[in-house]
């Protein structure tokens, strides 16, 4: 039995229910498996956001040779946008070069984020590189990103749960939810 996971308030409501991202989640991950060779698979998930997702992800996977690997980024801008401006606060400490990587987001917004972290890590000469976000923003794009495996296409709207956050809160909502106006402080 699992345990009882806390789900929607009064200021969300469900967009995505759990069942709905365990059932998307393990069609990427057979995706995955059918597209890479059994070669060590470098998995590059962006704190903090992805982490449940990754962590889902990883283990629908059906392969041993899955290395996890985490970077974590910071944009300057209010709580609800990226400014534009990224920083690096934490590297990876392996090197990458001649391995398959594939990038784990949490969702493609303005694309500024996974623009410059692909510039950056196609700059190691990894053999490929791809991405994999549970959500897509397209409506939102300002920088192009190529992205090969989308879990959902949302629209325009700022959401919450499985990792994704306001100001730091919700990350631990089982369902990504739509955040209500009363929501926002
Ligand atoms: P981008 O650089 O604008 O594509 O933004 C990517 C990052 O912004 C994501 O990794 C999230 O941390 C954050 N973000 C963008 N949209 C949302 C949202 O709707 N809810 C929560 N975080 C978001
Ligand atoms: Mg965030």
């Amino acid at each position: 039995m699992l345990p009882q996971t806390l789900t929607a308030g009064p200021r969300t409501r469900i967009l995505i229910a759990a069942e709905q991202i365990q059932q998307r989640v393990r069609e990427l991950a057979s995706q995955i498996d059918a597209d890479y060779t059994q070669d060590p698979l470098y998995v590059v998930s962006v704190l903090k956001g992805a982490f449940i997702f990754v962590a889902d992800l990883c283990r629908a996977l059906k392969r041993p040779n899955v290395r996890i690997e985490f970077m974590a980024i910071s944009s300057y801008g209010s709580e609800k946008t990226t400014s534009g401006q990224v920083k690096l606060t934490r590297d990876l400490d392996v090197n990458i070069e001649g391995q398959n990587v594939l990038i784990v987001e949490d969702i493609v917004d303005s694309g500024i984020t996974l623009n410059y972290l692909t510039r950056l890590l196609r700059q190691r000469h990894p053999r490929s590189l791809e991405i994999v976000t549970l959500l897509d923003k397209p409506e939102r794009r300002i920088q192009p990103v190529s992205v090969k495996y989308i879990g959902f296409q949302i629209p325009d709207e700022f959401v919450v749960g499985y990792g994704l956050d306001y100001a730091e809160d919700y990350r631990n909502l089982s369902d990504i939810c739509v955040l209500s106006e009363a929501g926002i402080r």
